[in-house]
């Protein structure tokens, strides 16, 4: 973990300074009391790790607004233009509108929308992802299962994300349990790397 930390700081301000934001055309980030949702410091957060990690494979749990795709996107291109190749990207949101307003707000931009969980978004996936971000189903039973079924499907070294490790109690005691790193931003951050 200590690696990924280096790394990350090294990454952050570059990736801040240097990639143009999307997201600050499509969505409003800067308001840091908006009650569960990801903040602009975690977007950026969120954007400087994948340019840091440089994932082949990106898979969301819970696409909601998009406020976090944009993110992961973000740092998908950022990534891109680091490494040379294509990040592929991956949301799933069990909910019908979200996925479907999702599909409609990203649909040039690459990433794949499922409607249904992750189980299903895994089954249609040809390859694993080597990074995922959990901000689904926020029971001890909703993050259990979305954990145990993407610590399946990745490789060693992959890495999980969990999105409200500060605001949601039983994300929060899910993420001590298995031993995540937690960051302490506004609705809580957390990682986890399968050994
Ligand atoms: C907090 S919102 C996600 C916010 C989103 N990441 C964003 O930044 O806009 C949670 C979303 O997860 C979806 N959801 C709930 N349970 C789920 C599950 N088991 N699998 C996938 N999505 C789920 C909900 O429909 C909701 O849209």
């Amino acid at each position: 973990m200590g690696d990924l930390y280096r790394q990350l700081a090294a990454t952050i301000g570059r990736t801040i300074r240097e990639t143009p934001l999307a997201w600050h055309g499509k969505f409003d980030l800067r308001l840091d009391d908006n009650g569960g949702v990801i903040t602009e410091c975690e977007a950026s957060v969120l954007t400087a790790l994948v340019a840091a990690v440089q994932p082949v494979v990106i898979a969301e749990v819970g696409s909601g607004n998009g406020r976090s795709l944009v993110a992961l996107l973000e740092g998908a291109r950022a990534s891109d233009q680091l490494t040379g190749r294509v990040t592929e990207l991956w949301s799933c949101d069990t909910a019908t509108q979200p996925s479907v307003d999702c599909r409609k707000m990203f649909r040039e931009l690459g990433p794949t929308i499922v409607t249904g969980d992750v189980d299903a978004m895994l089954e249609q996936m040809p390859t694993p992802p080597n990074l995922a971000f959990i901000d689904g189903n926020h029971t001890t039973v909703g993050v259990t299962q979305d954990f145990q079924a993407l610590h399946a499907a990745m490789d060693s070294g992959g890495l999980i994300v969990f999105h409200d490790s500060r605001s949601v109690p039983e994300v929060q005691q899910f993420c001590r349990t298995i031993g995540a790193l937690l960051l302490p931003t506004c609705q809580g951050l957390a990682l986890w790397r399968k050994p």
